[in-house]
């Protein structure tokens, strides 16, 4: 490894226009306004247009990372993009991405890993830039969730919204900045508590449809208490690791998975709440997207500015656990 600082350039995001509140869903499904805060937090979720679709969206938060860090797309080196709904079965989202930014030579890859999609990706455009390989790559996080949210369960289609996040991660000759730490986890051995079924062992057919299994199926309880666990060891590491205590941390930005989620793993961590960034209450859970677009809000609020530590903690599907720590 070189000595290299992976810095985060800038961040951009995009939010469909569409709003789908808690009323909306209490006409589709046995629900309420008041049951859904009070058990999530979320108050209204993003949903796509007709016209949208995860690279569209992943694409205009390209786009705005890349006028935050003052560059154009012919500066990309690498695009990485989190999601687990991609554009199509194949091609890569990132490839649509990249088309979608002009560009006709750029390496483009996909990472699949749920709501730890983006800290995967960040440790992956972390290691390409450390090495010296790349100067510039954007990172995104990008979902159509509502696209494989089964509007008929109330356990899970409250949960779910769309959405992009994405940072330029560049190359910096201060070490010191930038990308100090992440570590990242899976055990496939959980992955009936939380997935899709649609892919080589189960394509669609009439069977598949008419079990409403092309839709992700979630054991929320399970998942809760895996969450909760996870959140707290994972701050533990990355404090421990890195020989910080928690003052030296400005904000943890979580995945957006559930505030009370959130809260009880801060409260067991003997943390303030207000240390964890949350805007849940208006985009519920996008899964691979949630960090990169807190981390744009936090940013362009001011919650956060340069010299800063970031930590970042999440975990989903997979299952799959990660954290990362960064100094912007
Ligand atoms: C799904 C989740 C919000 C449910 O909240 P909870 O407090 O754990 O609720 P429970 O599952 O214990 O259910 C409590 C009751 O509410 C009911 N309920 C479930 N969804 C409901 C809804 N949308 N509206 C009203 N009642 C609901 C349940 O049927 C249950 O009723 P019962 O006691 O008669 O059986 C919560 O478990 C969660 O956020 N889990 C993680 C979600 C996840 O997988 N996220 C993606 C991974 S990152």
């Amino acid at each position: 490894m070189s000595n290299y600082g992976a810095i985060i350039a800038g961040t951009g995001s995009y939010l469909p226009e569409r709003r789908l509140t808690n009323a909306d869903l209490a006409k589709l499904v046995d629900t309420s306004d008041d049951w859904i805060i009070r058990r999530t937090g979320i108050k209204e979720r993003r949903i796509v247009a007709e016209n949208e679709s995860t690279a569209t969206m992943g694409t205009a938060a390209a786009r705005h990372a890349l006028e935050a860090a003052g560059l154009t797309p012919q500066d990309v080196d690498l695009i990485v993009c989190a999601t687990i709904t991609p554009e199509m079965q194949f091609p890569s989202t990132a490839c649509f991405v990249g088309a979608g930014l002009g560009l006709d030579t750029t390496p483009a890859f996909d990472v699949s890993a749920a709501c730890s999609g983006f800290i995967y990706a960040l440790e992956t455009a972390n290691n390409f830039v450390k090495s010296g390989r790349y100067r510039n790559i954007i990172v995104i996080g990008a979902e159509t969730l509502s696209r494989i949210t089964d509007y008929t369960d109330r356990q899970s289609c409250i949960l779910f919204g769309d959405g992009a996040g994405a940072v330029v991660l560049q190359r910096s000759t201060d070490a010191s900045r930038g990308v100090l730490y992440a570590s990242l986890h899976a055990d496939g051995n959980g992955w009936e508590m939380l997935h899709c079924a649609t892919g080589s062992r189960n394509p669609v057919n009439a069977d598949l449809i008419a079990t409403r299994r092309q839709y992700m199926q979630i054991k929320g309880r399970e998942v809760y208490k895996f969450a909760v666990q996870r959140f707290a060891e994972l701050i533990e590491d990355a404090l421990h690791k890195c020989q910080l205590s928690t003052k030296d941390v400005k904000l943890i930005v979580p995945h957006q998975v559930n505030q009370r989620i959130i809260d009880s793993a801060m409260e067991r961590l003997g943390l303030a709440p207000d240390k964890a960034f949350v805007n849940i209450d208006k985009y519920g859970n996008t899964s691979a997207a949630s960090i990169p677009i807190a981390l744009d809000e936090a940013w362009r609020a001011g919650k956060v500015s340069p010299g800063d530590i970031v930590l970042f903690v999440a975990f989903g599907a997979g299952l799959t656990w990660a954290n990362a720590v960064v100094r912007v």
